[in-house]
């Protein structure tokens, strides 16, 4: 494995395959909640969508980690959803729902699932903003702050359902957005906004495959490519880009940004 901590951020870490990917993001998951929960008794985390994570959460939903890993303290969310019930098969809930949750021992209460069944998206959207309130008690006009945000990354460089040119990526104030991306399979979505996953302590992206090698360079060694991916950047949190080494194979020497 090699790693490669800059004084800028991000940090980038290449494993050779899509196996040894889930390996190192469930481990780095488990370490992130038990220090979280050391420091302030509870761990936050949001789930990505899409299917790259389906086979770190499934890592994590069996031993050893699964023991290791503090869920009666542990509260989750979702950086996106898309507009279909929970037992749809392109529910981001269900996913995780089937590779984790239902095999772990987390309280029900403290799985926050995003309701893209909702008729009118803009409601759930605000509703999941409340709901993420009372779980960290922020103040009105304040972001919550997760220890832990994961990501996917699309092959046109869209994160959580942040697309390419999207207005959403304009939002400064609201957390929690409904958006219609017209390139995507399910074009009804909702998603966490960029300030909110720029307020987060830690923002961990997975990216794995020889066909997101092109654009994990244009996000991650061209500067102003304007791609959603690369307008993370948490404002006083670490950023780590985990990629499998087809995915990194066009970084060579180049400088990361
Ligand atoms: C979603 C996602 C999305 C995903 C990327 C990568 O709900 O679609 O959260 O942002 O992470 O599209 O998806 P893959 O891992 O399937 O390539």
């Amino acid at each position: 494995m090699m790693s490669t901590a800059m004084d800028a951020k991000p940090e980038i870490t290449v494993v050779d395959d899509a196996a040894a990917l889930a390996d190192t993001a469930a481990r780095a998951i488990v370490e992130i909640a038990v220090a979280a929960v050391a420091a302030r008794r509870r761990f936050t985390v949001a789930l990505a969508g899409g299917n790259t994570p389906r086979t770190t959460y499934e890592r994590l939903a069996a031993a050893p980690l699964r023991e290791q890993m503090p869920w009666d303290r542990t509260w989750i969310f979702f950086g996106d959803e898309r507009a279909v019930p929970p037992d749809h098969p392109d529910s981001n809930y269900r996913m995780a729902n089937a590779a984790l949750l239902s095999k772990v021992q987390v309280p029900a209460s403290q799985v926050a699932r995003i309701r893209g069944e909702a008729e009118d998206a803009d409601v759930s959207a605000a509703e999941y903003a409340r709901a993420m309130t009372e779980v960290f008690g922020s103040r009105r006009g304040e972001l919550p702050s997760f220890d832990l945000i994961l990501l996917g990354m699309g092959i046109d460089g869209h994160t959580a359902s942040l697309f390419p040119g999207s207005p959403v990526l304009k939002e400064v104030f609201r957390p929690v957005a409904a958006v219609h991306a017209a390139a995507a399979s399910i074009p009804q979505r909702l998603t966490f906004t960029l300030p909110l996953i720029n307020a987060a302590a830690r923002v961990m992206f997975l990216v794995a495959g020889a066909e997101k090698a092109k654009v994990v360079k244009a996000v991650l060694t061209e500067t102003g490519s304007g791609l959603p991916a690369s307008m993370v950047s948490p404002t006083n949190g670490r950023l780590t880009w985990l990629l499998d080494r087809p995915a990194a194979a066009l970084l060579g020497a180049a400088k990361s940004r």
